[in-house]
């Protein structure tokens, strides 16, 4: 696909139809090569598509992630109030399966599930039809939450600074507009000039086959980078601020974010720069104390073994391959919310903010 600057934007995640239709997605295995738009019809191709990273990204999972649960009760609106809410449940849990780490997965689910519960006693059309309203706003509430990001974010940054961002945090991993990339979007907006640096994020990339692909697509500057070249960059004084996007912030603010964050984040301290981290309220567990608790999700050996289809290990060796990484709080300058920009981050802090119910 061509560098050139797109006026709008195609979904990352849509449903086309009525009650019987079906959850387009654009199939981010295949870019930047290829743009294709894929068709789900079922629960369980959505859910292929969540494990193999087809769809990804926290939000877009929890997002996608509702409309499958309308998937998976297509067929069930004809039998008793019973058998439809044990079909949901089924749905729900087997969706559940799909990944670990990031928890919009699991509030969008709770959400379906609470959505249904509260229509007990109607028709069980009626409560599909409610589910796919329901998906609908899932959908519609991140892409708002995702441009209160951009605002509450762009004001920390400055013009003509250097922004280093880690995995994609942008358009494709949510409804519209991204979180750690929503604020150098709404920060371009405003007229500040950024130069942003990408990391590739190794194994799968996300960094040089989504993020750098996004940025060019809004016309703005960026460099890619390999994962070890962050500290030499930032030592040459090409940083002045860093910003992730997060799968899953603990009560306490650790952040649990694409392996290879907290390393940045390090970096980003022992170089003095400040380090953002920007998600949804959808994205925080305040269920979990701190970050040690926070599922991390293993994966296949063979993306580090065999990533896109070459061998670049000996055969049999072992092979340790984490998803994500756990930034402790302390070592996080603020984290921007839909309601704000949460500074320091601490407990308190982030109650607050999440409790203050400011309008998006
Ligand atoms: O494995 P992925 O590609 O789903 O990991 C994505 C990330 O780690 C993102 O930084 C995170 O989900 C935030 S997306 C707004």
């Amino acid at each position: 696909m061509s560098g050139r600057v797109l006026q709008s934007f195609p979904r990352t995640a849509h449903w086309r139809g009525g009650l019987d239709g079906c959850l387009v997605l654009i199939d981010q295995t295949l870019l930047p090569t290829e743009f294709k738009e894929i068709e789900c019809r079922d629960v369980e191709s959505l859910w292929e598509a969540i494990r193999s990273l087809r769809v990804r990204g926290a939000p877009a999972i929890g997002v996608a992630a509702a409309y499958g649960v309308c998937l998976g009760m297509q067929r069930s609106t004809s039998g008793d109030l019973e058998s439809f809410f044990r079909r949901l449940h089924e749905v729900c849990d087997y969706l559940a399966t799909s990944r670990p780490t990031a928890v919009n997965l699991f509030w969008a689910l709770d959400r379906m599930r609470r959505k249904a519960e509260s229509m007990r006693g109607s028709p069980t059309p009626q409560i599909a039809q409610a589910l796919l309203e329901e998906a609908r706003a899932i959908e519609e509430e991140d892409r708002q939450m995702c441009r209160a990001i951009g605002r509450f974010g762009a004001e920390l940054l400055c013009d003509g600074q250097g922004v280093l961002t880690h995995c994609n945090a942008g358009g494709l991993a949510t409804a519209d507009y991204g979180t750690a990339l929503a604020v150098c979007f709404a920060a371009h907006e405003a007229g500040k000039r950024l130069h942003v640096y990408a990391d590739e994020t190794r194994p799968l990339l996300q960094g040089s086959r989504l993020t750098a692909w996004e940025l060019q697509q809004r016309g703005i500057d960026v460099t890619l980078i390999c994962d070890s070249m962050a500290a030499q960059v930032m030592r040459e004084g090409r940083v002045q601020a860093v910003v992730v996007g997060a799968d899953r912030i603990a009560a306490n603010g650790d952040t649990a974010n694409k392996i290879g964050t907290y390393g940045v984040a390090l970096l980003a301290a022992a170089h003095e720069i400040p380090f953002y981290v920007a998600a949804p309220s959808s994205t925080f567990d305040l269920s979990l104390a701190s970050g040690d608790e926070i599922p991390i999700e293993q994966r296949d050996p063979r993306e580090i073994t065999h990533g896109f289809g070459r061998q670049t290990a000996p055969e049999g060796v072992k092979v340790y391959n984490p998803a994500f990484d756990v930034t402790p709080a302390r070592l996080i300058r603020a984290i921007i919310c839909e309601h704000g920009v949460i500074e320091p981050v601490a407990e308190q802090n982030i109650r607050q903010m999440l409790q203050s119910n400011h309008p998006v």
